[in-house]
């Protein structure tokens, strides 16, 4: 992983995928939603890069005591190469630096590559949103409690 990198998306990082967002990463968030997240003091994106190439972007949303992950992405053709879990390693990290050990989201419950990397970090499956995404289209609400003694076993264990 020496050649990636994981810091804030800045506005000209997400202009330069813009014309890739919806091919190469998914279409769950369009180009305006992320740029107003990039403008909310309580919400943080993450990007990913392998030298300057964008492959991935986490975005979290800070209320009050707990952390949302909102949508965490990697470019298809960089998939299950750790890269998620690099990303998700930043935002357990991001979480301890505000003081903040309840990190939550909701997952659609057949997406297993992401209810995989979720457990992989220790989410535990809290409860259902029935319809949440749609007609029979349930989401699955995990949450992680951080453990203030666990960051540097954790982070030492993930890849
Ligand atoms: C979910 C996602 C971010 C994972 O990113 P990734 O870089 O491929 O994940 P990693 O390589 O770090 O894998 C982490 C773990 O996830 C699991 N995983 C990843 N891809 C998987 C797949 N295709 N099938 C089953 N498990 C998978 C594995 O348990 C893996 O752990 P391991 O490598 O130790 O075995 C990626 O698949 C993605 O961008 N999906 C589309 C967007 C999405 O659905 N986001 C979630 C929104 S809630």
């Amino acid at each position: 992983m020496d050649n990636f990198t994981v810091d804030f998306m800045t506005l000209k990082d997400l202009n330069s995928i813009f014309p890739i967002l919806s091919t190469d990463f998914d279409d769950f968030w369009n180009y305006n939603t992320l740029k107003s997240e990039l403008d909310k003091p309580d919400s943080f994106v993450l990007v990913a890069k392998e030298d300057s190439k964008i492959v991935g972007f986490a975005d979290i949303w800070k209320a009050v005591d707990i952390m949302h992950l909102m949508d965490i992405v990697v470019a298809k053709d960089y998939r299950q190469k750790h890269i998620g879990s690099l990303l998700m390693k930043k935002v357990i990290n991001l979480c301890t630096e505000k003081n903040i050990y309840e990190l939550t989201l909701e997952v659609r419950q057949n997406n297993i590559p992401a209810i995989n990397l979720y457990k992989k970090f220790g989410f535990k499956e809290i409860g259902i949103r029935k319809n949440y995404y749609g007609a029979n289209n349930n989401a699955i609400i995990m949450t992680l409690y951080i453990d203030k003694n666990f960051k540097e076993e954790l982070l030492s264990e993930k890849n």
